[in-house]
């Protein structure tokens, strides 16, 4: 692969929440986990293990999952993600990234039951063709987290070499009892994320979403 065809993997990769129903092989799949897996970790110890949810296990877990979030169910989750209380800076980007998403379907900011609809496609992952859930061993600390995230990008970026898509989903952690009830996994087994994974459908406005990052100078700095 040139640095091109890296470059361009990069820029252009989005997140994706909206899918064709074409199915992905599982060859096509194994060939992109197995690319992932070549993300290094610390000591090698490679963590991370990624559960595929098919047919009714699939269906069930993603009704119980609308259901405990439409009333308002709340879990202890196994890990926390967001800074509490957010800071203004980061608040800043978390709302810019709500506006690119709502933004692109026309929701606007007051209408919630717009963004409710949205928000409850996070739990049937977003209907695309693979859904894959991101457990870890509770035994990790943050290193295995860190690992894990470079695991993550890495399965993107091969997806995305593929012709695929990928969103990960940070919601499905706010429910670990429930997801490893549905798939059979004890409390050993951390609930990271959700992950989508197929092909774009390229009509939907919700794939129009378009993010910024912030300027180099905010997360550069140079010492001496
Ligand atoms: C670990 C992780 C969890 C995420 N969780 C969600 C989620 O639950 N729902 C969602 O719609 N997007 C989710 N996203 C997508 C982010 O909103 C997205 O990556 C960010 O806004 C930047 O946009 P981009 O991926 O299109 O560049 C998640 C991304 C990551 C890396």
């Amino acid at each position: 692969m040139t640095h091109t065809h890296l470059a361009e993997l990069l820029t252009q990769r989005r997140s994706v929440r909206a899918f064709l129903p074409t199915p992905v092989s599982d060859v096509l799949l194994q060939d992109v986990l197995q690319q992932a897996r070549l993300a290094p970790s610390g000591a090698n110890l490679q963590p991370g293990v990624l559960v595929q949810v098919r047919g009714a296990v699939r269906e069930s877990l993603s009704a119980e999952l609308i259901e405990a979030w439409r009333h308002g169910r709340a879990e202890k989750e196994d890990y926390s993600y967001f800074p509490k209380p957010m800071p203004h800076t980061l608040r800043r980007r978390q709302v810019a990234a709500a506006q690119a998403l709502y933004g692109a379907l026309g929701v606007a900011r007051d209408d919630r039951e717009g963004r409710d609809v949205q928000f409850e496609k996070n739990f049937c992952f977003f209907h695309a063709p693979v859904a894959l859930v991101v457990t870890m061993d509770h035994g990790f600390g943050n290193g295995g987290y860190m690992d894990l995230g470079m695991m993550l990008y890495g399965l993107m970026l091969a997806a995305q070499a593929k012709g695929l898509s990928t969103c990960a989903i940070g919601a499905m952690a706010s429910f670990p009892n429930l997801i490893r009830q549905h798939l059979g996994l004890n409390a050993s087994s951390h609930i990271v994320c959700g992950m989508a994974l197929g092909y774009a459908d390229p009509q939907a406005p919700v794939n129009q979403t378009q993010t910024t990052r912030c300027e180099l100078g905010e997360y550069f700095k140079v010492v001496g």
